[in-house]
Parts: C-alpha cells; structure tokens; sequence
C-alpha cells in the first residue's frame, strides 16, 4: 500500500517599515519587511507548517515558540530543514510543494526562481518539486491595503518504499 500524506500551512505576518523583506529565505529588496520574532519569513512558516502537518506533527509554534530568546532574528530556513528531518525520520520524503504569496507589491516575480531554489535547498529536494506562486489581493483587505502579507503552502509526503503511486493491488 502506498502512502501518500498532504499538509496544509498558512501564515500572516504584519508589514513594517525598516523591516527585511525575506521570502523562502530570500531578501527582496523593499522600504518595508514583516514584523515577527524569528526573521519573519511567511513563506518559510507557511512550508514549515505544512511539513509539520503532513507528517501530524503538530505546528510550528510547538517546535518553536515565539517566547524562546534562541529564535530571536532567527533564519525561518533552520524552522523549515528541521521539519524536514523531523518528516524523514518518519519515513517521509518530500514529493512536491507548492505555494503563493500574497503581498500588494513589490512584484515579486523576478525572485521566484531565487526563492524557489533557497526552498529547495532547504528541502534537500530539485527545483523542480517546488512551486512559488504570487497574488495581490486586489487591494481588499489588510493585505490588499498593504498592513499585512500572506502565505499559503500546501506539501506532498510519501512514505519510503511504500511505492507506487496508485496501489495496483
Ligand atoms: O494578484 P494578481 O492576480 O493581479 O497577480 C497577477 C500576477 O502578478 C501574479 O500571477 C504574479 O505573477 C504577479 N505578482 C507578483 N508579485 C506580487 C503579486 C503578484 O509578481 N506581489
Ligand atoms: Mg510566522
């Protein structure tokens, strides 16, 4: 029988000026950045969460609490790579993930590649099993007047050696 495990991540973050704008471990360019304890990355969170979620184990504030001074700054990718061993422990790899962003501006799709490669090399998967994805808001709501950014990621487990995909059996 082979198993197949989905999780679902999501994440909001506060704008701010001054703050870094770092997306799947990339900084993009911006007068303004997210507010947070760690280094802000939604993305990061969003995938994190995810990861987390498929394997059912928990969230991310469980493994890492907002109150604990070591993640202070800290680079969201390290949240993400732990998830990732914490999953492979269990038997997972990662398949696929994918993602979107949805911030107003700045456009962000020139860093799409950049960003896609940093989630990769994290996941220790190809570029290609990771997809970033963009969208304003349309100007409705707190992402849509600019107060707030989010993220949304979805990722696909499968279980070592318990292939192939659809069960023949
Ligand atoms: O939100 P909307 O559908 O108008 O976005 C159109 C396209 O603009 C998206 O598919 C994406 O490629 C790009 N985009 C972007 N950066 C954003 C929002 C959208 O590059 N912050
Ligand atoms: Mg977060």
């Amino acid at each position: 029988m082979s198993e197949i495990r989905t999780g679902l991540g999501w994440d909001v973050h506060r704008l701010a000026p001054g703050r870094p704008l770092i997306l799947g471990g990339v900084t993009v360019p911006c007068e303004f950045g997210l507010e947070g304890h760690s280094d802000a990355d939604i993305l990061a969170h969003a995938l994190t969460d995810a990861v987390l979620g498929a394997a059912a184990l928990g969230d991310i504030g469980m493994h890492f609490p907002d109150s604990d001074p070591r993640w202070k700054g800290c680079d969201s990718l390290v949240f993400l790579r732990h998830a990732k061993e914490l999953a492979e422990a269990l038997g997972y790899r990662i398949v696929n993930v994918d993602s979107t962003v949805i911030l107003e501006q700045p456009k962000l799709k020139d860093y799409r590649q950049a960003i896609r490669e940093r989630i990769a090399e994290a996941l220790a998967v190809e570029p290609d099993r990771v997809s970033v994805k963009f969208k304003t808001a349309e100007k409705l709501g707190p992402v849509g007047e600019g107060r707030s950014a989010e993220a949304q990621a979805i990722v696909t487990l499968q279980k070592l050696g318990t292939g192939p995909w659809i069960d023949a059996a």
